[in-house]
């Protein structure tokens, strides 16, 4: 027969890996997506106008503690010295974030050394002492104090999952990080920066062997391709990394997530922010934070439009079956029917389900790439005869 040796649906990291290093090991590998490009969430495009490089599915910055992840993206690009740094517009002014020292001290207008911030924001938060918070909001105000936690947390949050946080139940926070100093770093991890040339760049170069062969707006479940569930699955290995309740055909209902809509802005100055992620942390601006894609990549600044900067408005809101599935909304009632998916999964002839689609999680790139070099090792590999 003229099946490869195995079939990977979702060209997005998780996909990507596993096909790398089946081809690594002597294997043919056919890919298929359903959309027109490689990626998977993780591409992007650079901008005709503006030079800037567009993360077509929302802001992707790399950071890693992982040897092994870090050694292996290396293979494939090398990284800027980019670290991640944000800040927040409140009441008309703007902030260093996550909330630090200097958040601190410019919000009270004060000078506090870091040891009387800390008995401030205690005796703040003492506000809610001993009781046990059911709700986002009392839960926000318990951990920061109710001035940090109304100015900062509250609205931003709000706007992410379209609830009054008051709503919301307390445990979708479980810490509010909270810096008595002034590193506004926004990463901990050991390696960060963005890949050189682009996402895209990178990703191919994975790829780049005769051995995988890649079919592009080719949906899994469309039975008039040859490439579908029901010719493939029992008589070849496949790695699905689309969403798990979509491949039972959501015979036990939907798993939740969130979508977040883009708005382009375009505007004619060399800088619109002067940062590349601007939060907006007040209720009366109706999106949660804007992406100028530009200042992600200052050393591409020789190669980047002086006259023109291209921004990205976020608008978060719950998903539909047809919208972008961006983060799981795992309440309880969604983590035990992932579980029932699980076991279904779990019975499937030679199909291994991976990625942040295939296991209802959100994953990071370091994490997804991580579990599916795991994957290939503990599971793909060995179905692999050769
Ligand atoms: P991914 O979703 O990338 O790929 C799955 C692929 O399967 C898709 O290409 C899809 O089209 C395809 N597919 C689905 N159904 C199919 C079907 N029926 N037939 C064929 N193909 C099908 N991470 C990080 O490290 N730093 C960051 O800053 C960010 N930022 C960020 C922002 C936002 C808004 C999101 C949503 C996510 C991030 N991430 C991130 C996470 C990152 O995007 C994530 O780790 C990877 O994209 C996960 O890769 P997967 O391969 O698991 O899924």
């Amino acid at each position: 027969s003229n099946l490869p040796d195995l079939v990977v649906v979702g060209a997005g990291l998780f996909g990507l890996t596993v096909a790398q290093q089946a081809a690594e090991n002597g294997h043919t590998v056919e890919i298929i997506d359903v959309r027109s490009h490689i990626g998977g969430n993780a591409y992007s495009y650079f901008d005709k106008e503006t030079g800037a490089e567009i993360h077509q599915y929302g802001a992707h910055l790399f950071h890693t503690s992982n040897k092994r992840v870090w050694d292996y993206v290396n293979r494939f690009t090398e990284f800027t010295d980019y670290q991640h740094r944000v800040y927040a517009t409140h009441e008309g002014e703007v902030y260093p974030m996550p909330i630090n020292l200097g958040t601190i001290n410019q919000f009270f207008h004060a000078h506090y050394t870091p040891a009387e911030a800390k008995a401030l924001i205690e005796q703040q938060a003492g506000e809610l002492a001993g009781t046990d918070p059911t709700n986002l909001n009392d839960k926000g105000i318990q951990l920061i104090g109710r001035p940090l936690y109304e100015a900062f947390i509250k609205n931003y949050t709000g706007k992410q999952w379209q609830t009054d946080p008051a709503e919301l139940p307390a445990d979708i926070i479980k810490r509010l990080p909270v810096r008595f100093n002034y590193d506004n770093h926004y990463f901990k991890d050991t390696w960060e920066g963005l890949p050189k040339d682009g996402y895209t760049a990178w990703m191919e170069r994975m790829i780049a062997d005769p051995k995988i062969h890649v079919t592009l707006s080719t949906d899994f479940f469309d039975e008039s391709q040859p490439l579908n569930k029901k010719a493939l699955v029992g008589r070849v290995p496949v790695v699905y990394t689309g969403p798990v309740d979509k491949y039972f055909d959501y015979k036990l209902g939907d798993l939740k997530w969130r979508t977040v809509d883009f708005k382009e802005r375009r505007y004619d100055e060399d800088d619109h922010f002067g940062c590349p992620v601007m939060n907006f942390v007040d209720a009366d601006v109706p999106y949660t934070r804007a992406i100028e894609f530009k200042n992600f990549n200052p050393e591409r600044r020789e190669r980047q439009n002086p006259d023109k900067t291209v921004v990205w408005e976020e608008y978060s809101r719950s998903a539909g079956r047809d919208d972008e599935p961006y983060y799981p909304i795992n309440t309880a009632d969604d983590k035990q029917l992932y579980q029932q998916y699980k076991a279904l999964a779990a019975k499937e002839p030679q199909v291994v389900f991976g990625g942040r689609l295939g296991t209802y999680a959100y994953y990071d790139m370091h994490q997804v790439i991580n579990s599916a070099l795991n994957a290939y090792d503990k599971q793909v590999g060995p179905l692999l005869v050769k």
